[in-house]
């Protein structure tokens, strides 16, 4: 079974913040997620770099274009390996690859007949990368701005056309037959309203800058930005050759993309595809956006959460949990100082830190490190086994569906039950009066902390890994194989605090 994840491409207009890393960190949790599976996963992300909004960000900053998104893309790929995710691919838009890549996609919708000239005449916004009709936007004195405050400009230029109209009954069909390939549900109702108000043909070149990848056969046209963008999906997995090994084995992929560009995502890049006789997309899951201490993140606000700081200062896996336990996946969420410190301290570190510290020191300290294994359960220990079985289905469906806090959850009650039955079964009296039963609270102990910890390793990869190494869980047992009650004996090595309080 395979699985093909993708970001959003990263505009290099600005060096990456908290929404970037939020997106490639979800991707991560789900290619992990998959891996633990034993799917064969591909990981793709990588930088958008063409367009005015590129073009305009170069000039300011008095640097060659070129230089310019050569240095901020290598910022983008630097910050992946320090939000602890694992990558099979980084695709930047000006690569040679990618520009053949998307030069065959036009010739083909050409071919098919998609694409006309004519000339465009309407509003644009520079920001969003993106054309706007009158009425959805807010009229303000004798200009108009964006829904989310922005200026749009007026431009009139000969432009190519795809036949997006052709395409309104289609998506509907289609999405009617596939009610999952949007995500979540809300989403989903908002692309069918949007295509049932009818869609008009789209402008899919610009004549008035240079800073894009040449339209096939007219050196006066560069494509849109977005038609651009979107095939990156395919460069990276080979196309035009579509019937590589790469291509055959991984698409349709599944794009997690922000909400804010789910238009392109779930309108323009399928009817893109079918009119290019290449499948749509599997799922496109639209997540939220994050505010900071209840305030829209924005450059001029200057209240950019850059990864790098919070991550230094709380540690990764403690960032990369607080996101997705926090919020609802798909919904909006806030980063605050406050709610950090308290899901911190409530969950890894009383919960799951305080368990696996507490055990761990207690075998070390009174078992010889040495715990053996048992399989003679009693109605307490078989309640517990059949908790902990009941959390791994709902942990799976969730994640199947991408609520991944929901997903978390299962764990941390599957930990706090386990909390509750050490306490009632207390190793430390039963030292005293029948260390057999103490050695068997604490091997169905050491199974749910390693299970949970395999269930962990999608979200919090290094300190679920850090708590299996000190069980002496082998690496080829550390996936969903595992999640039973092992065979074996356990051997405990020197516990380390895992989740230090914050304060
Ligand atoms: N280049 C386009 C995507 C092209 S994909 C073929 C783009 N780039 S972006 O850099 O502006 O945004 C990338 C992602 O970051 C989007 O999914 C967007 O939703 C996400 N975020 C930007 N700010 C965010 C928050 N404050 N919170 C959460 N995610 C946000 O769009």
């Amino acid at each position: 079974m395979s699985f093909y994840i993708t970001t959003p491409i990263y505009y290099v207009n600005y060096k990456g913040h908290l929404g970037h890393a939020y997106s490639t960190i979800a991707c991560d949790i789900l290619a992990r997620y998959y891996k633990l599976k034993n799917f064969d996963v591909y990981f793709l992300t990588g930088t958008d770099e063409h367009g005015q909004k590129v073009e305009n960000a170069a000039k300011e900053s008095n640097t060659n274009t070129q230089d310019y998104v050569d240095k901020i893309s290598q910022d983008f790929r630097d910050l992946i390996p320090f939000l602890g995710c694992e990558i099979n691919d980084f695709i930047r838009t000006t690569e040679n690859r990618h520009k053949k890549a998307a030069q065959a996609l036009w010739s083909k919708l050409e071919e098919n007949d998609q694409i006309y000239l004519s000339n465009y005449e309407g509003w644009y916004s520079v920001r969003d990368e993106a054309f706007y009709l009158e009425s959805e936007l807010i009229k303000k004195g004798d200009s108009f701005l964006t829904q989310s405050g922005d200026t749009v400009e007026w431009i009139k230029e000969e432009s190519y056309f795809f036949k997006l109209s052709l395409w309104q009954n289609k998506l509907l069909e289609y999405y009617e037959e596939n009610p999952n390939a949007i995500a979540p549900k809300s989403r989903y109702n908002e692309v069918i309203s949007f295509i049932k108000g009818g869609l008009k043909d789209l402008s899919i070149s610009r004549t008035t800058f240079k800073w894009g990848i040449k339209v096939p056969n007219n050196d006066n046209h560069v494509m849109y930005v977005w038609i651009d963008a979107l095939c990156n999906y395919l460069t990276s997995i080979g196309y035009p050759d579509v019937n590589n090994k790469k291509f055959k084995k991984f698409w349709p992929g599944f794009h997690m993309i922000g909400k804010d560009i789910l238009r392109f995502h779930a309108i323009y890049w399928p009817a893109f595809l079918m009119a290019a006789d290449i499948n749509p997309p599997k799922r496109i899951f639209a997540h939220g956006w994050w505010t900071n201490e209840g305030q829209k993140i924005s450059k001029s606000v200057g209240n950019i959460i850059d990864p790098y700081e919070i991550i230094n200062k709380y540690g990764l896996d403690q960032i990369r949990f607080f996101l997705f336990r926090e919020v609802p996946f798909g919904n909006d969420g806030d980063f605050s100082k406050g709610a950090i410190a308290n899901r911190l301290n409530a969950d890894l570190s009383n919960n799951y830190g305080n368990l696996v510290q507490r055990i761990t020191t207690f075998c070390v300290k009174n078992c010889n490190s040495y715990i053996k294994n048992n399989s003679n359960f009693t109605k307490t220990d078989k309640n517990l086994i059949e908790f902990m079985k009941l959390k791994f289905d709902e942990y799976n469906r969730f994640m199947n569906e991408e609520k991944i806090d929901k997903s978390i959850k299962c764990v941390f009650e599957l930990l706090s039950e386990t909390n509750v039955y050490i306490d009632t079964e207390a190793p430390w009296n039963l030292k005293k009066t029948n260390k057999d039963r103490m050695n068997d609270v604490l091997f169905l102990t050491l199974n749910i902390i390693k299970n949970s910890s395999i269930m962990l390793i999608p979200i919090m990869p290094d300190s679920a890994n850090k708590i299996l190494d000190i069980l002496n869980v082998n690496k080829t047992e550390r996936n969903f194989d595992h999640i039973t009650i092992s065979t074996n004996d356990y051997k405990i090595n020197d516990p380390k605090p895992i989740f230090p309080r914050i304060d």
